[in-house]
């Protein structure tokens, strides 16, 4: 314990298991009041809405309510997009200001039918255009993260980014299987760099006032709420069943997906890709991503109050299996991958397994289906049958197309039932 007293920024990420000191996770079932949870009406009336308050008011901040009304403006419409084979649409949400709202653009692909199909929303890191080379989406010009891939000068994206993402979007596949693709550039919402809230979403509302309070949001939060915002949206539309909403995202916006999925119980299905600290690994393994080095990299991503865990996750009232319990009963997947050990695959795994309690005492055949498994499964070995989902693949910090394969197998098997 005496190595981890002096972990620092500066200092080496533990990658070793024996370094891993003894910790007790809060346990689902008790009440921060000492109360023991018996039964699913206590859990979901009592306990659940105590941990969800416990991460607004501890981890990731408190977000506005939804606006009374969903204002929304249709961009662009093409009936024949992927050669004929999609439909694609650009729609723009309107937030905040009458006079000079925040626009969040939706790009949309759907398959040309009659029925109202289920869907895949999804935030991206470098703009709509990024994620295919479909000429006509259009370029977004708001402020990018420089990212690695080319086309992408001075925090601006240039003609060279488009479908610089496209590995990570089987978009034809997707529309293909009978989903819609729904996404949106991230930083639409809230630019991704610490400007002391006063950008995206945060200077359109305003959160406490004046001064910034320690629980107010940050930026996983901003960009969770404005997935709600396209929800409502969804809900309204002729074309996309908002009943069955897949909420999915990678790395930090992994993070993000399961927040927005536990804290808006509209979403049918949620999925973590590589989402790690502060999104499926438990933050008392300090493995990899620690909470201090999290909160000194990314310190607007988080509430202030999460900066008291530094160094001390024992202390926090929370661990990330209850972000996973809280999206109960509803179906979950998380994915890890091989080589991102900084993620922690295998505390991504242990938070699966401790919100299984939690799912079976919903009535569903949680994790693993009969059983929950009593160890990590190996590499490419994805345990899909219940309604927690999980896999490690090989390869490294990304999205692939085997994730993707597993997603929409089972997104097909929980958003397709033919009982419905
Ligand atoms: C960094 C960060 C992670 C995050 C990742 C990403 O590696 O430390 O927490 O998930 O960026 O979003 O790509």
């Amino acid at each position: 314990f005496a190595c981890l007293a002096t972990v620092s920024n500066a200092q080496e990420a533990i990658y070793d298991e024996s370094l891993i000191p003894e910790f007790t996770l809060p346990d689902p079932f008790t009440t921060t009041s000492g109360e023991v949870v018996e039964n699913a009406d206590q859990w979901i009336n009592q306990r659940r809405g105590e941990i969800l308050d416990l991460f607004a008011s501890e981890v990731y901040g408190s977000a506005p309510p939804a606006p009374e009304e969903v204002r929304s403006e249709l961009i662009s419409y093409h009936a024949n997009a992927l050669g004929g084979k999609a439909i694609r649409e650009e729609v723009d949400l309107l937030l905040g200001d009458e006079e000079s709202p925040l626009v969040a653009r939706l790009l949309i692909y759907r398959l040309q039918t009659d029925e109202k199909v289920p869907a895949f929303l999804a935030l991206n890191f470098g703009g709509n255009h990024s994620i295919h080379p479909d000429p006509e989406i259009t370029l977004n010009k708001n402020w990018m993260r420089n990212k690695p891939a080319s086309g992408y000068e001075n925090h601006q994206a240039t003609e060279a980014s488009r479908g610089a993402s496209a590995s990570r979007w089987p978009v034809e596949k997707i529309v293909e299987r009978g989903y819609a693709l729904v996404t949106i550039y991230y930083g639409d919402f809230d630019p991704d760099f610490d400007d002391g809230f006063e950008n995206g979403l945060h200077g359109e509302y305003p959160g406490s006032g004046e001064s910034i309070s320690p629980k107010d949001w940050g930026s996983i939060a901003a960009w969770a709420w404005g997935l709600s915002r396209a929800l409502d949206y969804l809900e309204q539309s002729p074309s996309i069943d908002g009943e069955r909403v897949a909420v999915l995202g990678h790395s930090r916006l992994g993070k993000t997906s399961l927040w927005a999925g536990a804290s808006d119980p509209r979403f049918a299905l949620v999925i973590s890709n590589n989402s790690g600290c502060g999104g499926a690994a438990l933050s008392r393994r300090r493995f990899g991503e620690s909470v201090r080095r999290i909160n000194t990299s990314f310190p607007h991503w988080f509430c202030d109050n999460f900066l008291k865990y530094n160094d001390n996750e024992d202390e926090l009232p929370v661990d990330q299996h209850l972000l996973i319990a809280a999206i109960a009963p509803r179906p979950v997947y998380i994915a890890s991958a091989e080589e991102d050990r900084w993620a922690d695959p295998h505390g991504e795994f242990l938070s699966a397994l401790h919100a299984d309690p939690v799912y079976r005492l919903l009535g569903t055949d949680g994790f693993g289906g009969d059983a929950a498994p009593e160890e990590m499964p190996e590499i490419n070995q994805p345990i899909n049958s219940g309604t927690i989902g999980y896999h490690i693949r090989s390869g490294k910090h990304d999205v692939t197309d085997y994730d993707w394969d597993q997603y929409l197998d089972f997104a097909d098997r929980h958003l397709k039932s033919t009982d419905e």
